[in-house]
C-alpha cells in the first residue's frame, strides 16, 4: 500500500455554523462549502479549504450519530479523524484486513462522493483513520 495525500482533517463540532464563523472570521478561510447532510454517516458536513488540504467540519445528524459520544467527551468539539487517499479502496481494505486492523463498518460513499472506510483508532496509534479513494478527475 502506498500512502496517498492527506485529504482532510475531520473536526467534530456541536455547531457547524459557529465553526464556519470561526474558520472564516478568525482563521481567515476564504472558501467554505455549504453544509449538507450525510445520512449514511450520521453527520452534517462541510469543508473549509486550506491551500494544501481541507478541514471537514462534522456536526451530529440525530441522536444516534456516531459523533455524539465524542462530543459528550469533548463538549467544545475537536480533532476527530485524519483522512488519507488511496488509489484503490478495495485493495487498501484488503491490505489493512491482512494487517489485522479493525475496519469500522462497510465501505461506503463519503462526503467527496468516493468510497471510504474507517479504521479503529486502537489499531492506528490512537488515530481514527479514514481511508478514501482519490477522486478520479481531480489532482
Ligand atoms: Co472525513
Amino acid at each position: 500500500m502506498k500512502l496517498g495525500r492527506l485529504n482532510h482533517v475531520g473536526v467534530a463540532t456541536p455547531s457547524i455554523e459557529n465553526s464556519i464563523a470561526h474558520y472564516r472570521d478568525t482563521m481567515g478561510a476564504e472558501v467554505v462549502t455549504a453544509p449538507f447532510d450525510l445520512p449514511a454517516q450520521g453527520v452534517k458536513v462541510c469543508f473549509v479549504d486550506t491551500p494544501n488540504s481541507q478541514i471537514e467540519l462534522i456536526e451530529p445528524l440525530g441522536a444516534d450519530s456516531p459523533i455524539v459520544k465524542f462530543l459528550e467527551k469533548n463538549p467544545l468539539g475537536g480533532q476527530h479523524h485524519l483522512c488519507f487517499e488511496v488509489t484503490d479502496i478495495e485493495e487498501a481494505r484488503a491490505y489493512f484486513e491482512g494487517k489485522g486492523k479493525r475496519i469500522l463498518g462497510p465501505t461506503r460513499i463519503g462526503a467527496h462522493g468516493t468510497p471510504i472506510f474507517f479504521l479503529h483508532p486502537k489499531d492506528m496509534e490512537g488515530v481514527l483513520t479514514e481511508i478514501m479513494e482519490s477522486p478520479k478527475q481531480a489532482h
